[in-house]
C-alpha cells in the first residue's frame, strides 16, 4: 500500500493501478477511521479490483466556528487500519495541495443542498461537493463509496454526478451502529460520558418516530414526539424532518422517504436518519 501526498505521483500511481483496464473505487474520507468506514472500504473491495481511500479534513465544508481545528486527526493509526485492510493506495494531500494560492472555484449544488443540514451549516455542501469533485478528477474512480449516515450530503453528490454527466457509480452504504443503537462518526468521541448515554436517544427517537407514521399516525404529531424526546434527554434539535428520499424535497406517495435529524448535545452536533416506508398512493 502506496500513501501518496502529491498530485503528480497520485496520476502516476494511478496510472499504475489501472493496469490492464482494473476497476477502480474511491472511498473519500477526513480520517480518524472507524468502522463505518471500514464498511465502506470492504463494500469498495466486493465492487472493484483496486481501493483508493483518500484522508483530507477538508476546511471548505467547515464553517467559522465549527470543529475544524479540533476535528480528531489520527493519521498513523488510520494508515494501519487502511493497510490491514488491503488498501491499495492512500491519498493524503494537504490543504495546500487542494487549494493552492488562487484557489477560486466553488460548485453549488441548488435544491437537495438548501434545506435541513444546508440550512442549519450555510456553505458546507458547497465545500462537500468542491472537494468531492476534485477527489473524482484527480482519483478517476469507476465507483465511489458514501455512507448513508450523512444522507444529504449522498444526495448532493448523486446530483453533482449526474449534473455533470460524471461517470461515476455512487453507492450508499448503510449507516453502521454500536450495539445500543448509536450512528458510528468521527465525532463521537467528543462525547462525555454523560452525553455519550445521552446519545442514545437520538436513533431511538428516530425508530419510535418510524413505527409511529408507518403505522398511520400523523407526520407532525411523530416528528413532535421526537424532537421532545431529544430535548427531554438534553438535546438542542436542529431539525427532525420527513423527506423524499431521493429529493429530500416533501414527501411524495409512492415514493421512498426518510426521516433525518440533527440536534447537538453539549457541545457535539450529531446527525441521524432511517428509512420510511413510502406512504400508499391513493
Ligand atoms: O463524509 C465525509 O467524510 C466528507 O464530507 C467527505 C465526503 C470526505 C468530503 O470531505
Amino acid at each position: 500500500m502506496q500513501t501518496v501526498r502529491d498530485l503528480a505521483t497520485l496520476r502516476q500511481t494511478i496510472a499504475g493501478l489501472r493496469g490492464n483496464g482494473e476497476r477502480l473505487a474511491l472511498v473519500p474520507t477526513m480520517g480518524a477511521l472507524h468502522d463505518g468506514h471500514m464498511a465502506l472500504v470492504e463494500a469498495a473491495r466486493r465492487r472493484a479490483d483496486r481501493v483508493v481511500v483518500s484522508i483530507f479534513v477538508n476546511p471548505m465544508q467547515f464553517a467559522a466556528g465549527e470543529d475544524l481545528d479540533r476535528y480528531p486527526r489520527r493519521e498513523q493509526a488510520d494508515v494501519r487500519m487502511l493497510a490491514d485492510a488491503g488498501v491499495d493506495l492512500i491519498w493524503m494531500p494537504d490543504a495546500a495541495v487542494m487549494y493552492p494560492d488562487g484557489f477560486a472555484t466553488s460548485i453549488r449544488v441548488a435544491g437537495v443542498s438548501e434545506g435541513l443540514d444546508g440550512a442549519a451549516r450555510p456553505g458546507h455542501f458547497d465545500g462537500v461537493a468542491t472537494v468531492v469533485a476534485k477527489l473524482f478528477h484527480q482519483v478517476r474512480p469507476d465507483v465511489a463509496l458514501f455512507g448513508e449516515k450523512d444522507f444529504q450530503q449522498l444526495a448532493v453528490i448523486r446530483r453533482l454526478v449526474a449534473d455533470l454527466d460524471m461517470d461515476i457509480d455512487i453507492v450508499g452504504v448503510p449507516t453502521q451502529r454500536e450495539d445500543d443503537g448509536l450512528a458510528l462518526s468521527s465525532r463521537n468521541i467528543y462525547l462525555d460520558e454523560g452525553e455519550r448515554q445521552a446519545a442514545v436517544t437520538l436513533p431511538r427517537a428516530l425508530g419510535i418516530a418510524t413505527r409511529a407514521i408507518e403505522s398511520g399516525q400523523t407526520v407532525d404529531a411523530a416528528l413532535a414526539q421526537a424532537s421532545e424526546m431529544l430535548v427531554a434527554a438534553g438535546f438542542a434539535v436542529d431539525y427532525v424532518a420527513l423527506v423524499d428520499a431521493e429529493t429530500l424535497g416533501r414527501p411524495r406517495p409512492g415514493h421512498d422517504r426518510r426521516l433525518l435529524a440533527a440536534a447537538r448535545i453539549g457541545a457535539t452536533r450529531l446527525i441521524d436518519n432511517v428509512a420510511v416506508r413510502a406512504e400508499q398512493q391513493g
